[in-house]
């Protein structure tokens, strides 16, 4: 089991949880919130890198995870060449022929040092270590913000062929929904240290319509029900959900939503 179980951790201003997460092994779970919902956090506490203040976690062993932050957590100084060294030591899975040939296909300079490598050489050296030690649980904090289009790309096709192993399981977080809808079997979606939903991607697109109201305004209940209800002059808009469509008006337009529109109006509150 990959878990959190109510788990809670407080910073000045920021509260996380009680967060109840259980990763759907042998899929890809898209982890999804603004920017200071509470991702990175709840991240670092599955891995063991912070301590929760309350509640329980589940996570496999260290040499099956394999591990992919803003910054690559080995030392500034070492070369890329280093990295083998070290690493190797460490799992009892290692290949060096794998992680060079990853290194080539990635075209990361082996005599750079960490420190001097951009943002998407370091984020590609850590995916080249993750699959070099052969991780059966991938972790990657926001691995496609600040990569160019071609990079976020490229990254999505290296996710999907770790996945080819049906053992293998990916949680992968990011603000970015273009990305997760790509690629994510379950989506969860944090908000203010809260998990708001947690389901198949499909399920929860199908559980909420996008509807353009006219001149004729929402009924009571589903004005209560909407997210991010917004009136202007040509009528009003909100997300709705899939249960309560029978009770919008007629001249409404009905949509399904995009994974942003979910995000989005969640985030607006009812
Ligand atoms: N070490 C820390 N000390 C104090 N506050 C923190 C610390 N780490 C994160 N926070 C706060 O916790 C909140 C959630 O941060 P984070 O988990 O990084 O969000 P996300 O990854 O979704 O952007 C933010 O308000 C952030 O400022
Ligand atoms: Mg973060």
């Amino acid at each position: 089991m990959i878990e959190l179980r109510e788990v809670t951790k407080h910073y000045p201003g920021f509260v996380l949880g009680p967060l109840d997460l259980t990763i759907e092994e042998g899929f890809v779970t898209g982890f999804i919130g603004a920017n200071g919902a509470g991702k990175t956090t709840a991240i670092k506490v599955l891995l063991g890198m912070i301590h929760p203040d309350s509640g329980v976690v589940n996570c496999p062993d260290k040499t099956d995870i394999g591990v992919v932050l803003d910054v690559p957590s080995y030392d500034a100084e070492w070369r890329v060449s280093t990295v083998a060294k070290v690493l190797r030591r460490f799992y009892p899975r290692w290949s060096d022929a794998i992680f060079g040939e990853l290194i080539a296909r990635f075209d990361v300079p082996t005599d750079r040092k960490i420190k001097q490598l951009s943002r998407g050489m370091g984020m590609k050296l850590q995916i080249a270590a993750a699959f070099a030690h052969d991780a059966r649980f991938l972790v990657l904090d926001e691995p496609t913000s600040g990569l160019d289009p071609l990079s976020r790309d490229e990254l999505t096709e290296i996710i999907g062929d770790f996945m080819m192993d049906e053992h293998r399981t990916v949680l992968f977080s990011s603000h970015i929904t273009s990305d997760i809808e790509r690629i994510a079997d379950y989506v969860a979606v944090i908000d203010k240290g809260q998990l708001v939903e947690y389901a198949e991607l499909s399920a929860l697109i199908d559980s909420y319509r996008m509807v353009h109201g006219g001149r004729l305004p929402p009924n009571d209940r589903l004005a209560a029900a909407a997210y991010g209800l917004r009136t202007h002059a040509a009528g009003w808009d909100g997300l709705v959900p899939a249960g309560l469509i029978a009770e919008v008006p007629g001249d409404a337009v009905t949509e399904i939503p995009s994974l942003d529109d979910i995000v989005v109006r969640i985030a607006k509150g009812r």
